[in-house]
């Protein structure tokens, strides 16, 4: 399993927006977006997945996009969130292996025409 740097997260939240989901008091999930408009991270709870938190999420970084005239957004994907981004309209403009802390990840290079 891959390590958590304690650090690199903390400087990750500060330096970027991010947007969470509360669902009866918890949080449900959570999305960020980089300043050059890329999604950088999207994680939905187990217990909350398949109720259309992501989507939720998404649409409302889009919101945020379409407010800055922002035309595209793009997201490094990993396998199991491509078929959602898929469902919600990006495209796959590359597939590739990325090594992250010693474990290597299938990424999905995915972008939405806004
Ligand atoms: C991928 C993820 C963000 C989806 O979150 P979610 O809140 O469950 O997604 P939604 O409920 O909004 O799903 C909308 C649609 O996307 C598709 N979809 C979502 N998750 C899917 C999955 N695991 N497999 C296939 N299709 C999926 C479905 O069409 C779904 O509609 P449906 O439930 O009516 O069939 C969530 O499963 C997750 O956090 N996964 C682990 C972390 C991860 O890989 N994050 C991405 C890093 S870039």
């Amino acid at each position: 399993m891959a390590q958590v740097d304690c650090d690199e997260w903390a400087i990750a939240r500060m330096s970027r927006p991010t947007w969470v989901a509360i669902s009866q008091g918890e949080i449900a999930g959570f999305i960020d977006m980089q300043s050059n408009w890329l999604i950088d991270m999207l994680f939905v709870h187990p217990e909350h997945q398949r109720k259309g938190v992501a989507t939720a999420l998404l649409a409302r970084v889009e919101t945020e996009a379409g407010a800055a005239e922002i035309s595209v957004l793009h997201t490094y994907s990993s396998l199991i969130a491509q078929t959602f981004f898929e469902v919600c309209g990006f495209t796959l403009l590359l597939a590739r292996s990325v090594v992250v802390r010693n474990e290597r990840f299938r990424q999905a290079v995915m972008e939405k025409k806004l």
